[in-house]
């Protein structure tokens, strides 16, 4: 199998602040790889490398094959990468469908001009955009939603709205940094099911995320990191047993494991 993403001997540092140590990691092609660690462990800063929003200090970065030169994250997302944040990013004055819709603008090279001009093969690919906008909102389950004001959406929905713009991109790797942070229970089931839907041989995703359940029911493997190290890897089964995991998230509850 061929790595979607693989990261290798990647080291990033803040000041005296080592984030990143050496961290090995790879996502395998049409497969999930949750990312796990306590707080400050690094998983940010990771997945930052890897959309190239942040530059590194060490290390290889290769996206289907091809290596990461530096920080550029238009490039990355034209290599097909997508990725949400750990806060929300959108717009909040704009409808949930605006929202889709100028990402796929932006990703698909209609600019401002055109949208004023609107020659008829604009209005033609607009219908398209504007359908398959739609589409994106039914698979995230919040199509129901696409006329409302982005930010009158509750917290839940706005970041099923972030994952469909993502997928708005067509990306081949989707990174997700703590999708699921303040969904409630019925809301995470709900991320989780998305998540299982859009894997698939052609897309590739890296989640960032503390809750143990919904790791297991998404990702075949488990990346570890405690301070800027990685210090277990495995299914979650394993992970959830292996004693350095078990001393990192020491004095966290029963149910965060
Ligand atoms: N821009 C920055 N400037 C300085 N230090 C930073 C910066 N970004 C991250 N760090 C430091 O790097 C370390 C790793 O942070 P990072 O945000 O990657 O952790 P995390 O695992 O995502 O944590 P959390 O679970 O809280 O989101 C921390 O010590 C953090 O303070
Ligand atoms: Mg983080």
């Amino acid at each position: 199998m061929t790595a979607a993403i693989s990261v290798t001997g990647l080291t990033r540092r803040f000041g005296g602040v080592v984030a990143l140590d050496n961290v090995d990691l790879s996502v395998e092609q049409g497969t999930t790889r949750a990312l796990i660690g306590p707080n400050g462990s690094g998983k940010s800063t990771l997945i930052n490398c890897v959309s190239a929003v942040d530059q590194w200090d060490g290390g290889t970065i290769t996206l289907n094959g091809e290596e990461l030169a530096g920080k550029n994250s238009a490039k990355a997302a034209r290599r097909g990468i997508a990725r949400t944040f750990q806060t929300l990013r959108l717009f909040d004055d704009m409808t949930v469908l605006d929202n889709i819709m100028v990402a796929m603008h932006h990703s698909r090279g209609y600019g401002f001009l055109s949208a004023v001009i609107q020659l008829p093969t604009y209005r033609a690919a607009e219908k398209r955009m504007r359908e398959e906008a739609f589409e994106l909102l039914e698979l995230a389950g919040v199509a129901r939603d696409a006329n409302r004001t982005a930010g009158t959406l509750p917290y839940g929905h706005r970041r099923l709205v972030e994952i469909a713009r993502a997928l708005a991109l067509k990306p081949t790797v989707l990174l997700l940094d703590e999708p699921a942070a303040g969904m409630n229970d019925a809301e995470t089931v709900q991320l989780a099911e998305l998540v299982q839907r859009i894997g698939r041989d052609d897309l590739s995703i890296l989640v960032v995320e503390h809750n143990m359940d919904f790791v297991a029911s998404v990702a075949s493997q488990v990346t570890v990191l405690d301070n800027g190290h990685v210090i277990a890897e495995g299914t979650p089964a394993e992970v959830r047993e292996h004693p350095e995991v078990l001393r990192a998230y020491l004095g966290a509850s029963e149910e965060e494991l």
